[in-house]
């Protein structure tokens, strides 16, 4: 079987889908790995440790290939280019893209997204959704933290006492967790919320406080979020902006899978922070959390920098990629059964993270979604 890795195209991205590293676990359940010339060289990853690894890099990794690997979504130009029935592996964005799911199906493609993967404990190893929030999290609290005119740590020097930055985190899932663990570890005063009261255990454990708000929110599924209605929004809002004005630093990323980000912070709301504050916007690619975000800009709203990133996961991407290539791995075994890939439907992590098989889209609210478009 040949399972082909082609470069990502998106500007800025600079993570691979495959690292050396796995190669050999490929080989193992039966993959001749070939991949594309500079895969791996804005990831730290040169072409001659894939070689070494025993991949092929170069020639014509696409054709013929039974399995391809990718990180980003392709464009419904570059489904074009997938071999005819062939597997596709990867963040495939569902329902942002209905010309590229409509290629998927025309081509025959059987593809499996990683924002399908069902969240249960034995899927943990493929959860790319987690693995590249974590990369995500700390970084924005990294980036805090250099673009804050403040420390973020107490300093008790000769010249005066420096009161520790405070830090609001908005949304304590995977990505909030590890924003908080890394602005405590670098000696921030550091809140949290979440509407999931799970949530507040895990905030506590990483020595950050958990904001009690006088608010009953629905409870969503499978250990998500439900989203609210607007008028839990706008109570939330109110008894969040008192707490959002005293911080100098909100990292926010609430999410509802399948959804627009929630509104949480208003811009009247921005406009109440202290000027050389900041908000780091992990939702901006699902709309923002904050109505001044711009995804993929730098705003200066009166003085408060709000940043929108488009993926800080890529902006780490030794890392980012070595986590993502063994969810790819993991993913991938499981399609395997007596050295063919024959991915078992009855299995309900197969099933569940299936986007398109047998030219038809597997994945219902995607179908639905295309139906109604077309209706
Ligand atoms: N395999 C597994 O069992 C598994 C794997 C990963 C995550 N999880 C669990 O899934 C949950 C969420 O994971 P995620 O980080 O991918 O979620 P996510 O990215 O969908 O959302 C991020 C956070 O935003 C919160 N949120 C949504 N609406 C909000 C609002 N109005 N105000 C404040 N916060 C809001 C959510 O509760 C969540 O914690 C966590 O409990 C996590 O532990 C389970």
């Amino acid at each position: 079987m040949k399972l082909a890795v082609p470069r990502e195209t998106r500007p800025g991205e600079r993570r691979a889908a495959i690292v050396p590293e796995v190669v050999p676990k490929l080989a193992g359940a039966g993959f001749e790995v070939w991949v594309e010339e500079g895969l791996g060289a804005q990831a730290g990853y040169p072409d001659g440790a894939y070689r070494e690894a025993g991949a092929q890099v170069g020639g014509d990794v696409l054709a013929g290939a039974d399995l391809v690997a990718r990180v980003l979504p392709p464009t419904a130009a570059e489904v074009g280019k997938l071999p005819e029935g062939s597997v596709l592996v990867g963040f495939l964005a569902p329902g942002s893209d209905p010309g590229m799911v409509a290629a998927l199906v025309e081509r025959k493609v059987t593809s499996f997204a990683f924002e399908l993967v069902p969240r249960i404990s034995r899927a943990q190893s493929m959860d790319a959704l987690s693995s590249q929030a974590t990369v995500a999290g700390y970084r924005a609290a990294l980036l805090a933290a250099v673009r804050l005119p403040k420390f973020f740590p107490m300093f008790m020097t000769a010249a005066g006492t420096v009161p520790p930055a405070k830090v609001l985190v908005m949304g304590a899932g995977v990505a909030g967790l590890q924003a908080i663990a890394t602005a405590r570890r670098l000696g921030a005063k550091v809140s949290a919320y979440d509407v999931r009261p799970a949530a507040a255990d895990e905030v506590r454990s990483l020595g950050a406080t958990f904001l009690e708000l006088d608010l009953e929110a629905k409870q969503g599924a499978g250990g998500y979020a439900a989203e609210q209605g607007t008028d839990f929004l706008a109570r939330q809002q109110e008894l969040i902006g008192a707490h959002v004005a005293s911080s100098d630093v909100v990292i926010t990323t609430a999410a509802v899978p399948g959804r627009r980000a929630p509104v949480l912070i208003r811009r009247s709301m921005v406009e109440a922070m202290r000027p050389g504050s900041l908000i780091v916007d992990l939702a901006a690619p699902s709309g923002g959390n904050c109505e001044v975000t711009r995804l993929g800009e730098e705003v200066d709203h009166g003085g408060v920098l709000v940043l929108g990133p488009r993926d800080l996961a890529a902006t780490m991407p030794t890392h980012a990629s070595a986590l993502y290539a063994r969810n790819v791995v993991n993913l991938v075994q499981l399609l395997v059964r007596d050295g063919r890939l024959a991915p078992d439907f009855d299995d309900e992590v197969v099933a569940g993270a299936c986007l398109t098989a047998d030219g038809e889209v597997r994945h219902a609210p995607t179908r639905e979604y295309l139906e109604s478009r077309k209706g």
